[in-house]
C-alpha cells in the first residue's frame, strides 16, 4: 500500500485547479438510468468513487465509456435491465445506494444491497426508505439487501424527512421525476449537489422546482431524455485546498473557487484570521500574519459549517492560538483523525461528539494512519506545517475523494512525494 511523505517546510505560494464534484458526479451518474438516450457528464473528477460507481451501472446493464482521459463521461441507460445492485460492488461504496431510487423508477423494482457501516458510522437507510414507501414503494429488508417494487408504477407523494439527508433527497428526488403526480419533499437537503442534480435532471426533462431550499417540489413527467451537464466544482476539495495557506503560511489561489459553495467555512477561516477573496473565478486565501486563532465549530447540514470538512479544520486548529472546540452532529464516530494528530504533538480531547483542541506552536513529524477519506487529507495539511517528516500510510483512502493529490499540493510549493510500496 502505497503513502505519502510530506516534509513541513516553509510558506506556500501558487493555484490549484479545483475538480468537478466526487459528491455530485456519484448522484449524477446514476440518473442516467432514468432515460434511455445517453447522459453525458463533462468535468467529472478522475477518482477511485468514480471507477466503482461506472462498474456498477455497467452491471446493471448500463453503458459507460470515459473519455478525455477520465474528464468525460458517455453513459447510457437503454440496456439497463438488471434490477440487482450487488453487495460485492455496494459494501466498497456507501454512494452505489444511489441506484435505489432510479431503478425503481425506470422498472418497477429494485435490489440494492444495504451498504452496511463504514468508519464514520452506521450509515442506515430507514430515510430513504421512509421517502420512496410515501411514492408508493412497497420496500422490505431480506438477506441484506432492500427488495424495493411498486408494480403500479410510483405516484407522487409528500415525504417530511425527520432529517436533511443529501442521499435520501437524491434518491427520492430521481423516483419522483418519473411518479405519476406530483412530490413535494419538506426538510429536503440543500447542499450545493442536490441542485446540480435538480440542474441536469431539468436538462433531462424533469420538471423539479425549490433545490437548495429545504422544500422541493417534482412534478412527474412520462419519460426523460439524454442532456449534457457539467459536474459543479467540489467544494471539499475547494475548502480542503483553502486550508493549505491557512495551516502552513502564504497565499493560494483556488481556480473554480466560490463563495457560494463554501459559505460557513469560509466564515470560520476569515473568524481564525484567514483572509479569503472571490476574484469571481477564484478564491484567493491568505494568512501571513502569524498563527490563527483558536475557534470553535459545528457541524451542520448546509449550509451550516460541512462535516466533510471537519477533519481539515481540526488539523489548522491544532495549532491555533488558543483553545477550540469542535462538535461533530453528522456522524457518531468521525474523530479517528484526532489520535493520529496527537502522534504529531496535537492536544486533542476527545468527548463523545466534542473534540477540545489546545494550540501548540508547532506540529512534529511522524509517521500516522490514514483511517477514512477526509481524515487522510486533514493529517496531510498537518505535515505541511510540522517539523521534520510526516508519513501518511494507506493513502488508498485518499485516492477516493481527491485527484492527483501530490501534484496538487506540489504546484503550490509544498515539499511532498509518493512513496510506492
Ligand atoms: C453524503 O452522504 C456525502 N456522500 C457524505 O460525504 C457527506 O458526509 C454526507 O452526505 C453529509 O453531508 C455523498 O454525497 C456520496 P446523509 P450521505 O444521508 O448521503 C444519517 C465524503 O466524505 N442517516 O446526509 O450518506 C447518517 O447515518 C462523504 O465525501 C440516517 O440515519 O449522508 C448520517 O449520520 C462521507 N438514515 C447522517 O444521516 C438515512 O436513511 C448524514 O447522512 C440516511 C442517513
Amino acid at each position: 500500500m502505497d503513502s505519502i511523505l510530506i516534509r513541513g517546510g516553509g510558506a506556500l505560494d501558487g493555484q490549484v485547479e479545483i475538480a468537478g464534484a466526487k459528491n455530485a458526479c456519484l448522484t449524477l451518474m446514476p440518473a442516467t438510468l432514468l432515460a434511455e438516450e445517453p447522459l453525458t457528464l463533462t468535468n467529472v473528477p478522475r477518482l477511485s468513487d468514480i471507477t466503482t460507481m461506472t462498474t456498477l451501472l455497467r452491471s446493471l446493464g448500463a453503458e459507460v465509456s470515459s473519455l478525455q482521459d477520465g474528464r468525460v463521461l458517455a453513459l447510457s441507460g437503454h440496456g439497463a435491465d438488471n434490477p440487482l445492485a450487488h453487495y460485492d460492488i455496494v459494501r466498497k461504496m456507501r454512494a452505489s445506494n444511489l441506484v435505489l431510487g432510479p431503478l425503481l423508477a425506470r422498472h418497477g423494482q429494485a435490489a440494492v444491497s444495504l451498504p452496511g457501516g463504514c468508519a464514520i458510522g452506521a450509515r442506515p437507510m430507514d430515510i430513504h426508505v421512509q421517502g420512496l414507501e410515501a411514492l408508493g414503494a412497497e420496500i422490505e429488508l431480506k438477506d441484506g439487501y432492500l427488495h424495493a417494487a411498486a408494480p403500479r408504477g410510483l405516484r407522487g407523494g409528500e415525504v417530511t424527512f425527520p432529517f436533511a439527508s443529501v442521499g435520501a433527497t437524491e434518491n427520492v428526488m430521481m423516483a419522483a421525476t418519473l411518479a405519476r403526480g406530483t412530490t413535494r419533499i419538506h426538510n429536503a437537503a440543500r447542499e450545493p449537489e442536490i441542485s446540480d442534480l435538480a440542474t441536469c435532471l431539468r436538462a433531462m426533462g424533469a420538471r423539479i422546482q425549490g433545490d437548495g431550499s429545504a422544500t422541493i417540489t417534482i412534478e412527474g413527467v412520462d419519460r426523460l431524455h439524454g442532456a449534457t451537464h457539467p459536474v459543479i466544482a467540489d467544494r471539499i476539495e475547494l475548502g480542503t485546498y483553502m486550508l493549505a495557506p491557512a495551516i502552513a503560511g502564504g497565499q493560494v489561489e483556488l481556480i473554480g473557487g466560490a463563495l457560494e459553495l463554501v459559505g460557513a467555512f469560509a466564515e470560520k477561516l476569515h473568524e481564525a484570521g484567514v483572509e479569503v477573496e472571490d476574484t469571481g473565478h477564484s478564491l484567493r486565501v491568505s494568512r501571513t500574519n502569524g498563527r490563527v486563532r483558536a475557534v470553535n465549530v459545528t457541524t451542520r447540514v448546509f449550509p451550516g459549517f460541512p462535516t466533510d470538512l471537519q477533519a481539515q479544520m481540526m488539523a489548522l486548529l491544532t495549532t491555533a492560538q488558543g483553545v477550540s472546540v469542535l462538535e461533530e452532529t453528522i456522524f457518531e464516530n468521525r474523530f479517528m483523525h484526532a489520535p493520529e494528530l496527537v502522534r504529531m504533538g496535537a492536544r486533542i480531547e476527545v468527548q463523545g461528539g466534542t473534540a477540545t483542541v489546545t494550540g501548540v506552536e508547532r506540529l512534529k513529524g511522524a509517521p500516522v494512519m490514514a483511517t477514512d477519506l477526509r481524515a487522510s487529507v486533514s493529517l496531510i495539511l498537518a505535515g505541511l506545517a510540522a517539523e521534520g517528516e510526516t508519513v501518511v500510510s494507506r493513502v488508498y483512502h485518499l485516492d477516493r475523494g481527491y485527484e492527483q493529490v501530490v501534484r496538487k499540493f506540489s504546484g503550490i510549493g509544498a515539499r511532498i512525494e509518493r512513496l510506492r510500496s
